[in-house]
């Protein structure tokens, strides 16, 4: 007889640590992996919540171990490692039952995939999951895609076992297909977004105004207390002010300025681009972890092009305002990568319910969310959170800092790419007659492409033809 409500394969730190945070909350849950040898270890180091995990080393016994309709939550490398696995687990699968991916996959892929699986009865849901080993043992945040079908089997299950705010579970249906991994890849494009923002914040702090890294890390700490509280901020408050148990140096000024990427912010800007939707900000960060990976030639360059950093005169309330304003360009542009995708794929994303599940669990919850959330629930153009009447004015407050800051930094040298996206972005917006129609003269020009001329239907041609 199948005892477990749902199975887990792929014991890694994500899988093991939502198989427990499941049985904790009651759940039956069957459990494998396709290095057999961890199973025993794992079940092993979960201690009382052992009775309600079912180890399995043979995928058939596992599979006959789940309740029909069976779940089966896969949390695996995405890519190639997933499509081995549904070939291989689905001639074992009934008519209704679901598969989940809850990796950072591309959306593309889980689109392709739930195509397919539609066609043999089967469902797969890629779902998105934020927040890291803490957050998956204890509350993560979850952005679900798939069918209606697969939602009804699993939502008491996520409910149970996500973040909550204010007692609302972080974790919802936001769509067919492959919309709760687009969520998640948007969600990681803001995560890189602000990271960068913060990471550039510090710079100036430390480069420009000599500030001691723990200082840094306790104006932080006070900035954790406000409007700009958030995880992000939070985590980098404390870990600042860590020392290197070696060398007694402050442990960033340890760790090489090299930063790593896994796929999702780049996914973020390549599809932000294809949709005609620039994010300049995620852009900027992008550029910016693979310009940071070129170490060697920024050393090179700053041996024959001199450093050339002036000091900066800063003022911490200042610096706070143009986070905050850059903050929320941020969020803005990351709605607007959905609501264009909304669009094209047909999802009906529900923008302020994305909003509210980002509020806790993952890794870019701030105090914003709620105002965020509620901005969408109100009387606002889709996806244009710097239309709204909260935001608006909070921009008009604090868009001088970050002017202030982003001139003092160009001036002094300091490279600042995604707090100057962010005002370039501003700046642009809010021109109601930009500069493109020196772009559409120009293309008439070179090569008769035609604009449109105001105040007259139908395309036209300059007198330069004439
Ligand atoms: C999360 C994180 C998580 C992971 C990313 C980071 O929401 O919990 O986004 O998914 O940390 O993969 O991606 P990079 O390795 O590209 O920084």
């Amino acid at each position: 007889m199948p005892q477990a409500q749902i199975g887990v394969y792929g014991l890694g730190t994500m899988g093991s640590a939502l198989a427990l945070n499941m049985a904790e909350k009651g759940f039956e849950v069957a459990v494998t992996n396709r290095e057999t040898e961890w199973i025993a270890d794992f079940v092993s180091e979960a201690g009382a919540l052992q009775t309600r995990l079912h180890p399995h080393e043979s995928l058939e016994r596992f599979v006959e171990d789940i309740k029909p309709p069976r779940v089966i939550l896969f949390m695996i490398p995405s890519g190639a490692p997933m499509d081995a696995v549904i070939a291989t687990i689905s001639p074992l699968l009934d008519e209704g039952d679901t598969i989940i991916d809850g990796g950072n996959a591309d959306f593309h892929d889980t689109r392709r995939r739930s195509a397919a699986l539609t066609e043999k009865g089967l469902h797969f849901v890629g779902m998105g999951v934020s927040g890291g080993e803490k957050g998956a043992r204890h509350g993560p945040s979850m952005m679900v895609g798939g069918t209606d079908h697969s939602w009804t089997q699993l939502s008491d299950i996520l409910r149970a076992i996500a973040a909550r705010h204010d007692g609302d579970p972080c974790v919802d249906h936001l769509g067919p297909d492959g919309a709760g991994h687009f969520v998640k890849t948007v969600h990681n494009g803001i995560e890189y977004a602000d990271m960068q923002v913060i990471a550039e914040l510090y710079s100036l702090l430390r480069n420009g105004a000599a500030w001691p890294p723990a200082e840094i890390g306790k104006l932080f700490a006070e900035w954790d207390k406000g409007p700009l509280k958030s995880y992000l901020v939070e985590i980098t408050g404390t870990l600042l002010q860590y020392a290197d148990p070696e060398t007694g140096h402050p442990m960033v000024d340890v760790i090489k300025d090299a930063a790593g990427q896994k796929g999702t912010g780049r996914w973020t800007v390549v599809e932000a681009v294809r949709m005609g939707q620039a994010a300049n900000m995620i852009e900027a960060a992008v550029g910016a972890r693979s310009w940071s990976s070129e170490k060697e030639t920024r050393q090179a360059a700053q041996e024959r092009l001199g450093d050339g950093r002036a000091a900066l005169d800063l003022n911490a309330a200042v610096l706070a305002d143009a986070f905050l304003a850059a903050r929320v360009l941020c969020y803005a542009q990351g709605f607007r990568i959905l609501a264009a995708a909304s669009d094209e794929y047909d999802w009906s994303l529900d923008f302020a319910r994305i909003a509210e599940i980002w509020r806790e669990g993952c890794i870019i919850r701030s105090a914003l969310l709620d105002d965020i959330a509620q901005a969408f629930r109100g009387d606002l153009p889709r996806g244009q959170l710097i239309l709204s009447p909260t935001f608006s004015e909070l921009l008009g407050r604090t868009i001088p800092a970050l002017r202030e800051v982003v001139a003092a930094s160009v001036a002094g040298g300091h490279a600042v790419p995604a707090l100057a996206a962010a005002l370039g972005w501003y700046d642009t917006m809010r021109q109601g007659f930009g500069s493109a129609n020196i772009i559409q003269a120009q293309r008439d020009f070179f090569g008769y492409h035609g604009f449109e001329r105001l105040g007259r239907e139908g395309k036209h041609h300059g007198p330069w033809w004439d």
